[in-house]
């Protein structure tokens, strides 16, 4: 599987990074990871559909080589970060050509919060949904910090095997369309 991951966290020592290192260390030796960073200008119109910045074109390349994509995105204010609203804002355009449309994906995100990301997640289902993507239901990634995954990225045994099964369903999927 080739997967393109998403983190909407820009923070050096970001719990949704360990998480994504943590997901990305339990997928097989032949499976391929592209890192693609949210860290991107801001949506801006008027620099589509010739000044597509170049953070922004080699998000859609990497996208548009992966068969899966993951979204891992802390929960601000009980939705998802700026940084990632405002990446799909740039992938949901035609100037860019759609890559997220019938894209394969997941959703996943850490917090030291009790509720896990729920409410965040509440939000992005959607939004990835109006915009095509063909999301993996469940299981739902919801990474309580300590309580699911240490602070330094380590799994407990249940996030570790909801994270095996999330990336077998994204398989699933992927075959299913061979
Ligand atoms: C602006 C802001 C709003 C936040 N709102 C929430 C929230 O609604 N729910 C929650 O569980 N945590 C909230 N938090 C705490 C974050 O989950 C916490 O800062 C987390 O470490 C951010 O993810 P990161 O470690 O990947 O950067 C908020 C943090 C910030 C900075």
């Amino acid at each position: 599987m080739k997967l393109a991951i998403i983190v909407g966290s820009l923070r050096a020592e970001s719990y949704n990074k360990h998480l994504a290192q943590a997901i990305a260390g339990r997928l097989d030796t032949s499976d391929e990871v592209a890192w693609v960073s949210a860290d991107v200008p801001l949506f801006d119109a008027d620099l589509e559909p010739d000044d597509i910045p170049a953070s922004v074109q080699r998000a859609v390349d990497q996208i548009n080589w992966s068969d899966a994509v993951l979204f891992i995105s802390p929960e601000y204010n009980r939705s998802f970060s700026g940084v990632i609203k405002n990446l799909i804002d740039w992938l949901s355009r035609e100037s860019v050509g759609y890559p997220l449309d019938e894209k394969i994906g997941a959703v996943a995100g850490a917090t030291p919060s009790g509720i896990g990301t729920a409410v965040m997640q509440s939000h992005l289902r959607p939004v990835l949904a109006h915009i095509g993507m063909d999301l993996v239901p469940l299981p739902e990634l919801f990474v309580s910090v300590p309580s699911r995954m240490s602070e330094d990225g380590e799994l407990t045994d249940r996030t570790a095997e909801s994270v095996d099964l999330t990336i077998s369903r994204l398989r699933d999927k992927i075959a299913a369309r061979k």
